[in-house]
């Protein structure tokens, strides 16, 4: 099993260094592992010039997985977009074709008190937010910056989605939700947008193939009020690009923080990028302060859906809820009663707990 590890700016190398101790523990233990890894973001455009070098993309291609920390920082704002650490993630996603974004938002029982919302609307919540992750605003041409005839600027995006590419998201819906507890809740905005139109047609159309499913539909200002409302009516919400960009995060807090959430991005062959959903947080790099649960728990996503590891797989998630059990937090979750502990000593309690 090769992996491209490809730790990134800000909390970047300090989630990734546990998440790496979790799969070296595994690789003692018998499991065959070829861990390579290289620069990407902002760490690559300070040594290349380029946020995704060549090589950087060669090693990611010819993996069978990639496990990735974040990218982004404030020295790297004032850049040409081509040059801005988040191109290499957007770049990596459209250049290896990971179209399906598997972002679970799942509360443990012990972190129902961490939720900003109450615990008795947030206990028992376990859903699935499936985001499209090659299309839409995010790469709809044309798009720009241009003058007027009276001389002001006008910015520019393009929201699009072909048909296949609903098609195939919707697939990867409807066969999520028959994994789960067969209910899948479409999010579009078709009250306002020909492409949502599209997109729930589409959607309509393929559901024929799984009569098994139950399928709803909401536009997306709904869907996000719905899920502070009672998250616990969703199991799997599939929707486009920026939609599932924002919803996600939204739903993240949900379960206590955004500290807790692991990601997969999946191409046709569930070859993938493994990432927590949250950012580089450069104002807590260096610090030990960065909860490093998310990129854990993505590590146990790719030895799941690209290696077919379900068992060790089971068990790395079973060590983070034995830690939490224990009481252990990071600063994101902490609360009375519990006991705070640094990034580096959250990974070493998961690694005693495999
Ligand atoms: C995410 C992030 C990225 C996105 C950024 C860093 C480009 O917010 O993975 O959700 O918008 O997709
Ligand atoms: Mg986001």
């Amino acid at each position: 099993m090769k992996i491209a590890v490809l730790p990134g700016d800000g909390i970047g190398s300090e989630i990734i260094a546990q998440g790496l101790k979790v799969l070296n523990a595994l690789s003692a233990d018998g499991l065959k592992l070829e861990i390579e890894q290289a620069p990407v973001g902002g760490a690559a455009y300070d040594v290349s010039g380029d946020p995704l070098p060549a090589a950087t993309l060669k090693l990611a291609r010819e993996a069978d997985a990639i496990l990735f920390g974040a990218v982004g920082g404030w020295q790297y704002d004032q850049l040409p977009r081509a040059k801005r650490p988040e191109q290499a993630i957007l770049g990596l996603r459209k250049e290896l074709g990971l179209f399906a974004n598997l972002r679970p938002a799942k509360v443990f029982p012990e972190l129902a008190e961490a939720s900003t919302l109450r615990p008795e609307v947030v206990a028992g919540m376990d859903i699935l937010i499936l985001r499209e992750l090659t299309g839409d605003i995010y790469f709809g041409q044309p798009r720009g910056v241009r003058k007027l005839d009276n001389g002001e600027r006008e910015g520019f995006d393009t929201m699009r989605y072909s048909e296949s590419e609903i098609r195939r998201i919707a697939h990867a819906g409807f066969r999520a939700a028959m994994k789960r507890a067969k209910k899948l809740c479409s999010v579009d905005k078709s009250n306002v947008l020909e492409t949502s139109q599209l997109w729930r047609e589409v959607v309509i159309e393929v559901a024929r193939e799984y009569p098994g499913v139950e399928l709803s539909h909401m536009y997306v200002d709904n869907a996000a009020m719905q899920l502070l409302r009672d998250p616990r009516q969703f199991d799997v919400m599939v929707t486009g690009n920026m939609f599932g960009d924002i919803l996600s995060d939204e739903a993240s807090m949900l379960t206590g923080s955004i500290g807790m959430l692991p990601s997969a991005s999946l191409d046709a062959n569930n070859k993938g990028l493994y990432e927590p959903i949250h950012g580089s947080a450069p104002d807590i790099a260096g610090k030990d302060l960065a909860n490093p649960l998310a990129t854990i728990l993505s590590a146990a996503m790719m030895l799941r859906y690209s290696f077919n590891q379900d068992q060790v797989a089971n068990r790395i998630e079973a060590a983070v809820a034995k830690v939490l059990a224990r009481g252990l937090r990071t600063a994101d979750i902490h609360r009375p009663g519990t006991q705070r502990v640094g990034t580096a000593q959250m990974g070493d309690a998961v690694v005693a707990a495999l």
